[in-house]
């Protein structure tokens, strides 16, 4: 039978979180494990998830089962924050934020104007987000259109949920990098029309941080937002002490950094602020009353020396959190390494990050702050296929390490703590194996 071509079915230990959470506490009971778990997959959306004995008999006869028993599969992670033309250039070395910029990633991002290279690192990005594991991320162009064009391609042929954008930049950059208020509406509109709700893939405004637009800039961002209102609005905000303090000096007028974009009315539901390490307490609120979100890039904000996160305060506050690994100011595209690198931003504020609240942060809770959670994050039934098989006893560590775990918690945590690239064993997409280890 013809329709019996898009059906898989995938066996094997699952974990997941059933739905979203309200405080840190509560994600531990959500959490989903079945030890001998199926899913069954019909064009690309999860027809059936349960245990293997309850579900096996509404497999069809001819349907070959992939069996991962042995194995962890897990929704596939979520990169709310990333820049894909910044991969060539993870470790620059020595710098804080705004020299960091000038010295390396501003130079880096010019090579992006040509369309050919464009495509050959959007390849390249891609790959690395499969390989690690990473099924959806948001994403920073550079200034040319034609970067994001390529990037879309490439993902469009992997039916990828995938969010991008064209920087806007017209100051403070050099004068290669710049476009104008006008010249960044145009070519931010007809990328919208071409490609926001194409397939999977989605737009974001993308105005690079407020001390690189000047107020009209903001402005045509504004008018972007209110023409397309179900796009992604996707900047930087309160990332290092330096940076706040030249916002302030550009924007007088405005009450602090967060107040720039709202003032342009760049918050609101589908808006998400990368680092936010440094917020006021009216911007946590300012936040919270208009449903905008955050990118927690624990890797870029150690390397980069930007500060520690406030993730505590996030979950008080009720404003919405993501993992973002930045690259290229993170260092890895791995998000069990950002994770456990997260672990450590609290330990050194004398807290603890569990692994259920990591693992709800790399999935579900990624989903929510991008407004996805109805569509991906976890395994629920109707939900798009995206998962990852997890081979936890990858390397001779992994494995004694794995053994000697007593408890889901312990399991996850090492997962966590000592996982990376090798621990990922397949990556579908779409439920189409997408990435599979060599
Ligand atoms: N702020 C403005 N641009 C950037 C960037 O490319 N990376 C980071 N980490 N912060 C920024
Ligand atoms: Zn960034």
């Amino acid at each position: 039978m013809k329709h019996e071509h898009s059906i898989k079915a995938i066996r094997g230990t699952f974990l997941d979180i059933r739905q979203t959470s309200e405080t840190a506490e509560e994600v531990e009971g959500n959490t989903r494990y079945i030890k001998d778990g199926l899913m069954l997959i019909k064009n690309g959306h999860i027809d059936w998830f349960g245990e293997w004995e309850e579900g096996k008999d509404r497999i069809p006869k001819s349907v070959r089962i992939r069996d991962y028993q042995g194995k962890l599969i897990v929704p596939g992670f979520i990169d709310t924050h990333i820049h894909y033309p910044q991969a060539e250039m993870v470790g620059a070395y020595g710098e804080q934020l705004l020299e960091w910029l000038n010295n390396y990633t501003f130079p880096t991002e010019s090579r992006y104007k040509n369309k050919e290279y464009a495509r050959e690192m959007s390849s390249f990005f891609l790959k690395q987000l499969l390989r690690n594991g990473t099924t959806t991320a948001l994403v920073f162009g550079t200034v040319h259109p034609e970067s994001v064009e390529a990037l879309f391609e490439r993902a469009e042929t992997l039916n990828m949920r995938l969010i991008a954008g064209k920087v806007m930049m017209d100051r403070n950059a050099p004068d290669y990098l710049l476009d104008t208020p006008e010249s960044s509406y145009e070519e931010s509109k007809a990328l919208i029309e071409k490609w926001h709700k194409r397939g999977r893939l989605l737009y974001a405004i993308t105005p690079r941080f407020a001390p690189t637009s000047t107020p009209e800039q903001l402005d045509a961002a504004h008018r972007l937002k209110q023409e397309y209102p179900d796009t992604y609005m996707h900047t930087h905000l309160c990332e290092n002490e330096n940076e706040i303090a030249w916002v302030k000096e550009l924007y007088p007028e405005q009450n602090g950094y967060l107040d720039v974009y709202h003032h342009h009315g760049l918050t609101g539901k589908r808006s998400v602020f990368a680092h936010c390490v440094h917020l006021e307490d009216h911007e946590w609120d300012c936040l919270h009353d208009t449903d905008s979100a955050i990118a927690f890039c624990p890797t870029s904000n150690l390397y980069l020396g930007s500060g520690l996160f406030k993730l505590r305060e996030a979950w008080k506050k009720q404003v919405k959190v993501g993992m973002g690994t930045d690259i290229g100011a993170g260092t890895t595209f791995n998000m069990l390494q950002t994770l456990n690198e997260a672990y450590k931003v609290m330990q050194l504020q004398k807290d603890k990050l569990s692994a259920f609240e990591a693992f709800y942060l790399a999935t579900l809770g990624g989903a929510k702050s991008l407004s996805l959670d109805h569509q991906i994050g976890n395994f629920n039934v109707g939900k798009e296929a995206d998962f990852v098989v997890l081979d936890p006893c990858a390397t001779p560590l992994q494995h004694l390490r794995w053994d000697n775990s007593k408890s889901l918690a312990d399991l996850l945590f090492v997962l966590i703590t000592l996982g990376d690239d090798r621990t990922v064993y397949r990556t579908y997409v779409d439920g189409r194996l997408a990435y599979e280890r060599g």
